[in-house]
């Protein structure tokens, strides 16, 4: 009877992500995010708007997660982390239909309960980036790696979390206006979006707790020479209407990354040469750039340099027990890719092999530029994970040279 019962339910839902998988995410601007959170910003409309975006979301993605290969689906991470999405998926769905009826002594708390609900699914999703690696890992471990999986896991890692990225995204920003509490180390923002977040502040703040974390590994750390160019208003300092929590760590990441990589090259020399940091604005782009001269990186490897769990370091003990490690999970660069494009801007690595790297974040300058970029579920994203890969169309050189002794005595008679 309760087997029966639980099948019912799960058809039930079933039919209700297959509903919401149908419509396209809705992209919000910087500028949209913002109007949520002015003077006459209104719990009310959020809600309307949380209440039918969520679930297309989380819907959207929960289609392509199951396109991911079966064996992969079985691992007991995987489904941890399905069960997440589907317990969130139901709890947003209790609010359906409930508007009608309204009346101003019901709404409050009714509003409330939502929020609660909100901060609990907010919770429940705290490990998810974690959990998902856990799973390729043991995937990986157990059924070996074959390129074109390792493609699709690739590309599904990157929509997966950027979809993640979005939703806590919403998440936060109507906790943060309407939890309740005035945050009180950032009075001044809207959320977790400063209107006039200063580049440069949150540079030296990522680059001193990373510098903490290389002078406990190294025993010494490189120096930072920081500039900043404002082509806008020359002389003043560069600001952007930007998520800080995003900037913050992007740029912690390009840190540690530029100290190990200088540090592991200049080895016990006392002597390390500093990282330099640029800012510049202008009138479409606010573009950070961190160089380092740790001897850089081959060309062939950038690609791979994006690759999740792709890392040269040593993979870090998982109880936690040495403090938070500088490098190892190979996570830094492909999530901080993802924070660079969430806002249409971009992250890229340039690199002059035996010298060392240039990293550069690109950022919207303009806030009406700064739209979500968000994943769908259709067709060409089902297509992607079903399509036989067909050869390459670009020659692929042989590994032995021919022998071209042969050719040239032919030509010669
Ligand atoms: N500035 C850099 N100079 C040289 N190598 C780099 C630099 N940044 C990244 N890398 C290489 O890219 C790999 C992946 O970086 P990342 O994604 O941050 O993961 P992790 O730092 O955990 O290894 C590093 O292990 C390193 O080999
Ligand atoms: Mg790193």
């Amino acid at each position: 009877m309760r087997l029966l019962r639980f099948l019912r339910k799960s058809v039930a839902v079933g039919k209700d992500i297959d509903y919401y998988s149908k419509f396209s995410p809705s992209p919000l601007s910087m500028k949209q995010f913002l109007d949520f959170g002015s003077e006459n910003a209104c719990e009310k409309t959020s809600f309307a708007f949380l209440r039918q975006e969520l679930p297309v979301r989380l819907a959207n993605i929960m289609k392509e997660i199951n396109l991911l290969p079966d064996n992969l689906l079985r691992t007991s991470s995987v489904s941890l982390v399905q069960s997440w999405y589907m317990q969130s998926f139901q709890d947003i769905l209790k609010f359906k239909d409930k508007n009608s009826g309204f009346t101003h002594s019901t709404c409050n708390g009714f509003l409330i309960r939502f929020t609660d609900a909100v901060i609990k699914i907010r919770n429940r999703h705290n490990d998810v980036i974690p959990t998902m690696a856990q799973g390729v890992v043991e995937y990986k471990e157990t059924y070996g790696t074959d390129p074109v999986v390792s493609q699709n896991v690739q590309y599904f890692l990157d929509r997966f979390y950027m979809s993640r990225i979005s939703i806590r995204m919403l998440l936060n920003q109507h906790t943060l206006l309407f939890g309740g509490k005035v945050n009180p180390a950032h009075p001044k923002q809207i959320g977790s979006i400063d209107p006039h977040c200063h580049v440069t502040e949150v540079i030296k703040d990522a680059y001193e707790n990373a510098r903490n974390l290389c002078d406990r590994y190294y025993m010494n750390s490189p120096d930072l020479i920081l500039e900043e160019f404002n082509a806008k208003e020359p002389g003043s300092p560069v600001t952007v209407v930007y998520v800080p929590s995003h900037l913050y760590h992007m740029v912690f990441e390009l840190f540690k990354n530029a100290m190990r990589a200088t540090m592991e090259l200049c080895g016990d020399t006392m002597e390390c040469p500093p990282i330099q940091a640029q800012v510049a604005l202008g009138s479409e782009d606010l573009t950070v750039k961190v160089s380092d001269r740790g001897g850089g990186v081959p060309m062939r490897k950038i690609d791979r340099l994006f690759t999740y769990t792709y890392s040269t370091a040593p993979r870090p003990s998982i109880d936690g027990s040495s403090g938070a490690p500088l490098a190892g999970y190979g996570y830094g660069l492909p999530i901080s890719r993802l924070y660079a494009r969430y806002f249409q801007g971009d992250l890229k690595l340039y690199s002059l092999e035996g010298y060392g790297t240039d990293a550069v974040i690109y950022i919207r300058a303009l806030s009406t530029e700064s739209i979500e970029r968000l994943p769908v579920y259709n067709k060409s994203a089902w297509k992607h994970y079903k399509t036989i890969h067909e050869a390459d169309d670009w020659c692929v050189p042989s590994k032995e040279p021919k022998d071209m002794t042969t050719f040239r005595i032919k030509r010669i008679n």
